[in-house]
């Protein structure tokens, strides 16, 4: 694979040619995912939940994604590798600009930021200042306890108008990458036809520029919960290679996610 990059994803983008996307915590999954073709490698900050077995994200550090971003960038030299900013890591500009340099110089090509019109400001500095960007919106888990729960966002009109203004606004103020988690499949097709940048989904239908999912929920690795979005490629492949291959190709072939998988 050669080197992904930003251009590569946008010309993915320009090209209607859909691709797949994972998490990946370590050296030794993320050159498996790469040897798979995954162009994009998320460190997330699903980490506190998969790898600490934390309720939810808000207990992991820049540092802790630092430490995970270099192992990732290591086993993975051609994917695009992009890490969480975690909680309160970005509150104001100035953080943001300090955390995401740690990130970078820990292996990342992007940093990815949950939220939407409180922004703005942060992904233009970031930009500016060589740092490209990807915004998370919809169900954002760090915003877990002022959702009230992991619910699925912009139900209503209202909302889905404004989950769309705030995408618009992002790609504006500079954002190089959309991630949209737990939309109605309807309104994450109309923010990617709305945008040039690339939109991954996960749990936002089949319309979206891009997919991605925890590699835990692709592995069947789960604690009870599946959440609806997941699917369990090992159980039907055999092998990690063979099942992260087979995520690839139906993502090209726009085959996952289906009806059941989405909202
Ligand atoms: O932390 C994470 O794994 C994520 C993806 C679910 C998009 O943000
Ligand atoms: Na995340």
């Amino acid at each position: 694979m050669d080197k992904i990059t930003t251009s590569t994803l946008a010309r993915y983008k320009r090209d209607g040619r859909k691709f797949a996307a994972l998490t990946a915590y370590d050296s030794s999954f993320a050159a498996a995912f790469e040897a798979a073709d995954i162009p994009v490698l998320l460190i997330g900050d699903s980490l506190g939940m998969v790898l600490q077995g934390d309720a939810d994200t808000l207990k992991v550090t820049v540092e802790q994604i630092a430490y995970h971003t270099r192992c990732v960038a290591q086993g993975a030299p051609s994917a695009l590798v992009m890490a969480d900013m975690p909680f309160m890591s970005y509150d104001t500009p100035e953080n943001a600009y300090r955390n995401a340099a740690t990130l970078m110089r820990a292996g990342a090509q992007m940093v990815k930021l949950e939220g939407g019109s409180w922004l703005l400001e942060t992904v233009r500095g970031l930009t500016q200042r060589s740092v490209p960007v990807c915004a998370h919106l919809g169900l954002t888990p760090q915003s877990v306890h002022v959702f009230g729960g992991f619910k699925v966002q912009g139900k209503t009109d209202d909302a889905a108008m404004a989950i769309l203004d705030q995408a618009k606004q992002l790609e504006q103020a500079g954002a190089a990458m959309l991630v949209l988690e737990c939309v109605p499949a309807a309104l994450a097709k109309a923010i990617s036809q709305a945008l040039t940048i690339p939109v991954i989904g996960i749990g936002a239908g089949a319309d979206t520029d891009g997919q991605i999912l925890v590699m835990h929920d692709l592995l069947g690795i789960t604690s009870g919960y599946i959440p609806k979005f997941a699917k369990n490629y090992l159980a039907e492949h055999g092998s990690i290679q063979a099942a992260t291959a087979a995520f690839a190709d139906e993502v090209r072939q726009g085959q996952f996610p289906g009806p059941e998988h989405s909202f």
